[in-house]
């Protein structure tokens, strides 16, 4: 197999395991499991105690989410969100924050 063909087929088996990354922030919050603490469009939280975060401005939103999962952000309530976090990459919370602050309030 030529070099070429070999360096064409690696990168569409590289592209295509990285579905999940191309889903568009609706379906990442559902997928990672947002919509279960903080309820349809982010905003129909569990508990009182968590946050409405749908309709919120999309660089505050995605702020947030970096400082809870670094541990800046780190309060009484924090610990519960930070545990899904370590299974949310950058440009996932990037698409999750997009489509939030698009959410009517
Ligand atoms: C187990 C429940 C739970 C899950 C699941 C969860 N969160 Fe949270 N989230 C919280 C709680 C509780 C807070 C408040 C934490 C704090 O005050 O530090 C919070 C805070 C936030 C904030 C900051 C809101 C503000 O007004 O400052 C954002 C944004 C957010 N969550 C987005 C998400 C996204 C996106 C996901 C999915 C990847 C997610 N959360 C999953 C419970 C959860």
């Amino acid at each position: 197999m030529r070099i070429t063909t070999r360096i064409a087929l690696a990168a569409l088996i590289v592209s295509s395991a990285s579905g999940p990354v191309l889903a568009d922030g609706a379906n990442l919050y559902v997928e990672k499991n947002c919509i279960a603490c903080h309820g349809a469009n982010g905003n129909k939280p569990v508990m009182d105690a968590y946050p409405r975060i749908g309709g919120q401005s999309e660089m505050y939103i995605l702020a947030q989410m970096k400082d809870i999962k670094t541990g800046t952000r780190s309060n009484s309530h924090s610990l519960a969100m930070k545990n899904i976090m370590t299974n949310v990459s950058d440009s996932e919370m990037a698409e999750i924050a997009g489509w939030l602050s698009k959410q009517s309030q």
